[in-house]
């Protein structure tokens, strides 16, 4: 069995050595321009178009990540970056649920807790007790309830919050509100003092974070954006922000990574900014369901977290 690997900062070594022990029957070796041999498999991030176009002896394509949409990208301007018939299969929580629900909790307690306005208080020197926030005024939203949707929802309700989410299909998820579907959105938005974004990036859920949308939330709520840049339009955010609509908000993701120098982003008093950590990537556990996965191939059998090349995610 052959397998190919290629990640545009992560250390091939490590990864080869990781799944050699993991597959010592494999053949392993990094992909570099001009290799065409054979491969069964290839583990990937942004992987170039000549890597694996006119690869027919492919079985699988493993994405080192939970969102696709960069490899879609690719696929969408060069045709045939991904071959026809291969299933992608991309990483499902692989530690990523733990450290989602760590970001996101520690935002939600700082908002509740009022702490970001203290920290501007301080700033000034200002001791001004505020009035505390009531958990039953409080209702956090979450875009989103896949796999890390899901996993921040079920950690929020164990710390005693109202808890909803909006999907494209009604989940049943203990203590959590269900709502889905474009039809379903004005009623999931109604009442959200927080939202936590945990959309893929898809034709459909592009620029969803605009003022629009921020209009129908509580006013003075709160935004978290865990997911990708291009689903907040930036200009409404620092629009609402400006105009109180939002209190503030949490960004880990841009629409241009690294955010820009003198973006404004970066200067607003109301903005948080983390650089794309919000969960990453862990290789022991990446790579024990990666291989879990390519034996189930070998098997015969199906792998988990194939790709719906159509839906986008
Ligand atoms: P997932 O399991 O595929 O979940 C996606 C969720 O979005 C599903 O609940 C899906 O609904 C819903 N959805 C998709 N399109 C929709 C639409 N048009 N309308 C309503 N709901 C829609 O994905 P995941 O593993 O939770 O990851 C989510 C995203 O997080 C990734 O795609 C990635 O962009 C981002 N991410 C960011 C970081 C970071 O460090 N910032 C790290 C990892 C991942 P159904 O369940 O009904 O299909
Ligand atoms: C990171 O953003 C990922 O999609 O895994």
């Amino acid at each position: 069995m052959n397998i190919i690997f290629y990640h545009p900062f992560f250390d091939a070594q490590d990864w080869l050595q990781g799944m050699a022990r993991r597959l010592p029957q494999a053949h392993l070796r990094a992909w570099q321009p001009g290799d065409d041999r054979p491969a069964d498999y290839a583990m990937v991030w942004r992987p170039p178009y000549e890597m694996l176009a006119n690869r027919r002896d492919l079985k699988g394509v493993f994405a080192l990540g939970a969102g696709v949409d960069a490899i879609l990208e690719q696929e969408r301007l060069h045709p045939g970056t991904l071959p026809a018939g291969v299933p992608l299969i991309r990483l499902e929580d692989t530690g990523m649920g733990q450290q989602m629900q760590e970001y996101a909790l520690a935002c939600v307690l700082r908002y509740f807790r009022r702490f970001d306005e203290y920290q501007l208080q301080q700033q000034q020197q200002n001791w001004l007790p505020l009035e505390p926030h009531q958990q039953g005024d409080f209702t956090i939203g979450i875009l989103g309830a896949g796999v890390l949707g899901k996993s921040v929802a079920q950690k929020l309700v164990e710390f005693g919050f109202n808890v909803r989410c909006w999907s494209r299909s009604h989940k049943q998820i203990a203590g959590v509100q269900s709502f889905a579907a474009q039809e379903e959105l004005p009623a999931f938005l109604d009442g959200v003092r927080l939202l936590i974004n945990l959309l893929p990036n898809t034709p459909e859920t592009v620029g969803i974070l605009n003022r629009r949308l921020f209009t129908c939330l509580v006013p003075g709520a709160y935004l978290v954006n865990l997911a990708r840049g291009v689903h907040l339009v930036e200009d409404d955010l620092l629009a609402v922000l400006d105009q109180g609509q939002l209190a503030a908000a949490t960004l880990d993701v841009f629409v241009n990574e690294p955010l820009p120098q003198g973006h404004a982003l970066w200067r607003h008093p109301r903005v948080t900014i983390t650089p794309h950590i919000a969960a990453i990537t862990l290789p022991e556990q990446a790579m024990d369901q990666v291989s879990a996965n390519i034996m189930r191939l070998e098997a015969g059998g199906s792998p988990t977290g194939i790709v719906d090349i159509q839906r986008g995610y």
